[in-house]
């Protein structure tokens, strides 16, 4: 069965960073919720001829929306406000730079990021969940945790109705081994990235 493997665990110093400065965290983690679902529908935008994907994306960009709503609750009671402006996310960057450029191959490699960011997100809220003080974060970032691991299986399945499993395989292992380069390359700061 298709599934994403993380090469690497997220260093502990980064879990350090976020504990440190959980108000800086949350202001990132809104804003990554709100990316994920832009980027559903910019992928819906984008990729309008492959019908398969189309409703599974619409209820993505919804779920992530609501995500974006619960996380901005949370800052709201704490009297935190969403920033002006929030710098690239440098993760990201990184991954899109080695994207191939052909339409096809664009279009798997995306879909295949995708499932990466999702899993790597599920494996951080993870860490979050198991080690923050407060337990109604420890309940919140469960929540998380558990809706992100299921998103990273949902790319792989949207990939395979155009792709075959060896394809995706033998591609998504190439893009294990540069996302495990590019965690262990990042410098630790509260964010999810
Ligand atoms: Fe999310
Ligand atoms: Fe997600």
């Amino acid at each position: 069965m298709l599934k994403v493997s993380l090469r690497c665990a997220s260093p502990d110093a980064w879990l350090q960073a976020v504990l440190a400065d959980f108000d800086t965290f949350l202001q990132d983690h809104a804003d990554c919720e709100r990316k994920a679902s832009a980027m559903a529908l910019s992928f819906v935008a984008k990729y309008h001829d492959r019908k398969a994907i189309i409703p599974a994306l619409i209820d993505l960009g919804i779920e992530e929306l609501e995500h974006f709503r619960e996380v901005y609750a949370e800052m709201e009671k704490r009297g935190i406000s969403l920033p002006a402006s929030m710098g690239k996310d440098p993760y990201l960057e990184a991954l899109l730079k080695l994207c191939r450029t052909g339409r096809d191959q664009r279009f798997l490699d995306r879909l295949l990021i995708a499932g990466l960011v999702e899993q790597r997100g599920a494996e951080r809220f993870r860490l979050v969940a198991e080690n923050v003080a407060d337990e109604a974060m420890q309940k919140f970032y469960k929540h998380f945790w558990t809706s992100e691991a299921k998103h990273g299986v949902l790319f792989l399945r949207l990939a395979a109705n155009y792709f075959s499993e060896e394809e995706i395989q033998s591609r998504l292992a190439w893009w294990e081994e540069r996302e495990a380069e590019i965690i262990r390359a990042l410098p630790p700061r509260a964010a999810l990235h």
